[in-house]
């Protein structure tokens, strides 16, 4: 997770990785703890992740705490690094990995990826999977683009990534702020190829969704 706003498509991604049994290796920027703070009144606390965390996950993308139920088990598949540990597992391309969903993405974020900058361990996590050739999913948040962050999503995408703006479609038949998310979300896990049924896919049907 880096510092855009979104907090609730990372979370959305995290329940699903989750849901299909995945296990996760979770990075958090200093910059996201910010926007985590502004967007659900929760403080990313490294001594206490694990009850942040459920809080943030069991939370809905329009407020509601304990819309989700998030259990013990589930947070026991999370693994949670500092991200100013540049000694964590994730910094190394030795380390077991299928890949890496950067949701949301940052343009400071696209750019030191981009750059190969390494400046925290979320942007060292990504240049480790681009280098071993692993999936690596950008979900960048910002609007509008300035040409200097269109170049670099370019070079993300020569570099093997896939970018996958965080947009929302309406074609799915959302009726809540939570389907719009959920939309996001699924198109990332669906880029990652993890199983899910976060929304409604495309039939070829006009109007399905809303039938
Ligand atoms: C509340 C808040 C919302 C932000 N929203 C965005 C955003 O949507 N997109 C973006 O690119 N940067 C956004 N920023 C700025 C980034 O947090 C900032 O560029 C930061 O350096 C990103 O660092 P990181 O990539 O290490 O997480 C936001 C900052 C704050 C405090």
């Amino acid at each position: 997770m880096s510092g855009a706003s979104g907090t609730p498509y990372a979370a959305a991604v995290l329940r699903g990785l989750l849901a299909a049994g995945e296990s996760v290796d979770l990075v958090v920027s200093r910059a996201s703890r910010l926007t985590l703070l502004d967007e659900t009144g929760i403080g990313f606390r490294d001594a206490h992740w694990r009850e942040d965390l459920r809080a943030w996950l069991s939370r809905g993308a329009d407020g509601k705490p304990g819309t989700f139920d998030i259990s013990g088990a589930d947070l026991d598949r999370v693994r949670h690094w500092s991200a100013g540990d540049l000694a964590a597992g994730p910094s190394s391309g030795s380390y077991p990995a299928r890949g890496m969903l950067i949701v949301p993405a940052s343009t400071a974020c696209v750019a030191g990826v981009a750059l190969g900058l390494s400046k925290d361990l979320l942007q060292r996590a990504a240049g480790v999977t681009l280098k071993e050739r692993r999936p690596l999913v950008v979900s960048v948040r910002e609007t509008p683009l300035s040409g200097q962050t269109l170049k670099q999503l370019v070079a993300l995408d020569e570099a093997g990534a896939v970018v996958l703006p965080a947009s929302p479609a309406f074609y799915a038949g959302a009726t809540h702020i939570q389907d719009l998310v959920d939309f996001v979300a699924g198109r990332v896990l669906d880029a990652a190829g993890v199983p899910h049924g976060l929304y409604r896919r495309w039939k070829g049907e006009l109007g399905e969704a809303r039938s």
